[in-house]
């Protein structure tokens, strides 16, 4: 039985972390003229509206993308991500926050499919009703993403992005992303994979991008904590993004945005940003250089990556 609704954290600072990429990911993706699919195997409800109840409850939105709305010297990926959560406020109030099949639309071209996947009953009706006049390109399919991914891969336009956030409500999600994506890799090598996990002291979630870094492809690592964790292990203190076959330039972009964005989003001291990549030369991934490094954005340190190049 699912409990998850994202509408009581739209827009909290684990979206604007995740849609800043994946934003990111379309605008490299959509430059070559070839069509690409988009494939979001947990969709949510489309889009969220902030003055509703649900939002309303937590207010998480105010920790999130309420502290960089206003902003006038945003790096440029974060500029890029606060136009289009514009587009969906244009008298210049906040009031609505887009989901992730929101932001996908308005980046893709006519002739790129966009598949959108939700199990939550009630969450994909509100998505098959967002998207109710949008096009043959668009497909709502209320189902089990993880599973019915598979159907997809390869996709015929070969050229794909796929999402994957997950709520993470059974421990047994952490697991199930592993095996998904390794399936994924073996249908469609040189898809472009993009998974979102939270950070909380539980065992699995910290364990995960180590077991993530083990898949067959090249990876780029970004995380972003916001705060200490909690001394008893309670909510969630930040979260990370782990994509299979990034594009060239994501690292770039998101090292010039990440200490800025730390410093809007921080809520202790003890916020932080790591930045990791790595790359398969010859079949044998390259072994990390220098150990993971947790900066603290009072450190005025911007950045290291781990990376290098064939
Ligand atoms: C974090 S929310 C998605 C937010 C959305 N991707 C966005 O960025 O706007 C996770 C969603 O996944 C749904 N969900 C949980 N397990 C699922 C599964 N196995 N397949 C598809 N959807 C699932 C939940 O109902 C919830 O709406």
């Amino acid at each position: 039985m699912l409990s998850y609704r994202h509408a009581f954290h739209a827009g909290n600072h684990a979206d604007v972390l995740k849609h800043l990429v994946v934003i990111d990911l379309l605008r490299y993706l959509t430059q070559k003229p070839a069509p690409l699919m988009v494939i979001d195997t947990h969709a949510g409800a489309g889009r969220y509206n902030l003055a509703g109840r649900e939002a309303q409850k937590l207010r998480e939105y105010q920790e999130g993308i309420g502290r960089v709305w206003q902003a006038k010297d945003a790096p440029v990926v974060v500029t890029e991500y606060l136009a289009a959560v514009r587009e969906l406020n244009p008298s210049g109030e906040l009031k609505q926050y887009p989901g992730s099949p929101w932001l996908a639309r308005q980046f893709l071209r006519p002739n790129d499919p966009l598949r959108l996947f939700e199990l939550h009953g009630n969450e994909a009706r509100a998505l098959a009703q967002t998207f109710k006049n949008a096009g043959r390109a668009i497909r709502v399919v209320k189902g089990d993403g993880l599973t019915l991914l598979k159907s997809l891969l390869p996709p015929p336009e070969r050229r794909a992005l796929t999402l994957i956030d997950p709520s993470y409500e059974t421990r047994r999600d952490y697991s199930a992303v592993i095996a998904t994506l390794k399936d994924a890799l073996k249908r469609f090598a040189t898809g472009t994979y993009v998974l979102w996990y939270p950070q909380l002291v539980c065992l699995e979630s910290r364990q995960l991008p180590e077991r993530l870094k083990r898949l067959p492809a090249d990876w780029l690592h970004v995380s972003l904590s916001v705060r200490a964790p909690t001394a008893d292990g309670v909510g969630m203190y930040g979260s990370g993004m782990f994509i299979l076959n990034p594009p060239w330039t994501t690292a770039d972009a998101l090292r010039q945005s990440l200490p800025w964005l730390a410093r809007q989003l921080a809520q202790d001291e003890q916020a932080a940003w790591t930045l990791e990549v790595s790359t398969i030369d010859g079949g044998a991934k390259i072994a990390p250089t220098e150990p993971p490094s947790r900066r603290a954005v009072a450190q005025n340190t911007p950045w290291r990556t781990r990376s290098r190049q064939p």
